[in-house]
């Protein structure tokens, strides 16, 4: 059988400011809680057993997912006291595990958007004898991530957790948040402390001559660090770019929860999605965004690559760009905010109150 660990915990997973008490994986992506994207890519690539290892608002997981019978899985959940870090939350969650010790186990990062291959991240695991794989993925600027530099067979030759200095910057080459690790290499990280698999644990391995080995897949990826992250994610989802067999309907233009309301003549595209009981009025335009929840664009708003939390209210004619705006705002009419704004979580701003353009 083969079985996972999906890791959803520590400092970063609330998504702020737009919603406040739900925690990353269980914001909606293209209609259903993220982390469904990954468990349900994890079940189609064979994986029965999945363990959650959670620390910050745990109980919001099992209501959801229960057993995970829905999903054809078996999840448990393990919960932390204190944060562990991601190599303390993998290690706590080895007493739940089934695999003999040679077993290949997979383990994800619980905030990463990719079409990974897994069977195949599996079979160079297998075929390369190595005690952990890592999927790698090349990106333009690898400072917020693990470097991880190879040599020509592929074998991990460092592990540079957030490379700050030009020296250290020796690839483009970064940890994907996907690894498979032997399951006996799990039992040998330290128990009952923190330990940071990235900082601690892969260089410990790698300094005592251990086979760690990289699998670059430049297939879709994407961290959804940032609610910018997350609407791009979403919006690639419902256009069939990011591949989830848990995106409800077929991929396309936009996706429409069934209780919310559109006009006739409202222009929905670019991968947007409409959450249930929100409200788009006459004329407005809405590409490539999130509509959450209950919330209302009015008549001839104009909506590009934004996210409008939960309860929001976009006023008439208002101009959104790359805007970020949180659970039960309000942006009154004839406003135009660009890229990168933040509006803060139930507060209201005027009519005509910001704008951008010139004032013709
Ligand atoms: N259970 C548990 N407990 N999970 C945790 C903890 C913890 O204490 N700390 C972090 N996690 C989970 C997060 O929820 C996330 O899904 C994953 O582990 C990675 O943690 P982040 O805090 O998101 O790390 P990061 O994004 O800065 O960097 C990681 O991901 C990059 C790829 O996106 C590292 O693995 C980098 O090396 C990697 O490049
Ligand atoms: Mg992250």
């Amino acid at each position: 059988m083969t079985e996972a660990i999906l890791l959803v915990g520590g400092k970063g997973t609330r998504l702020r400011p737009l919603t406040i008490n739900t925690p990353k994986p269980m914001v909606p992506a293209a209609g259903v809680p993220f982390l469904t994207h990954q468990l349900a890519r994890a079940r189609a690539a064979g994986v029965e057993h999945i363990v959650l290892a959670t620390s910050y608002l745990a109980e919001v997981f099992e209501p959801y997912f229960g057993d995970g019978s829905k999903l054809g899985l078996s999840i448990e959940y393990v919960t932390e006291e204190e944060p562990l870090g991601t190599g303390g939350a993998i290690r706590n969650v080895a007493s739940r595990l089934r695999s003999a010790p040679e077993d290949p186990v997979l383990i994800f990062n619980g905030d990463i958007l990719t079409g990974l291959d897994i069977q195949a991240l599996v079979a160079t695991h297998r075929s390369s004898g190595a005690d952990v794989s890592l999927h790698l993925t090349r990106v333009e600027d690898p400072r917020a991530f693990g470097l991880v530099p190879t040599d020509p067979t592929g074998r991990v030759t460092a592990f540079l957790e957030k490379p700050q200095t030009p020296e250290e910057i020796v690839t483009d080459q970064i940890n994907a948040g996907a690894y498979v690790f032997r399951r006996s290499v799990i039992d040998t990280i330290p128990a009952g402390r923190p330990v940071s698999v990235e900082r601690e644990t892969f260089p410990e391995l790698l300094a005592s001559g251990a086979h760690l080995q990289g699998m670059v897949d430049s297939t879709y990826w994407l961290d959804l660090g940032t609610p910018q992250a997350f609407v791009r994610g979403s919006a690639d989802l419902v256009l069939g770019r990011a591949p989830s067999p848990a995106v409800p309907g077929r991929c396309g233009d936009r996706l429409i929860m069934e209780t919310a309301t559109v006009a006739p003549d409202a222009k929905l595209t670019g991968g947007t999605v409409i959450g249930p009981g929100a409200v788009i009025g006459a004329g407005a335009r809405v590409t490539g965004s999130t509509v959450m929840a209950n919330a209302v664009v009015e008549p001839g708003a104009v909506v590009t690559d934004s996210l409008i939390g939960a309860g929001a209210r976009i006023g008439a004619r208002t101009v959104l760009t790359g805007a970020v705006i949180g659970d039960g705002a309000e942006v009154g009419a004839d406003n135009e905010l660009r890229d990168g704004v933040r509006v803060w979580c139930d507060t209201t701003l005027p009519p005509a109150s910001l704008r951008f353009s010139s004032d013709q």
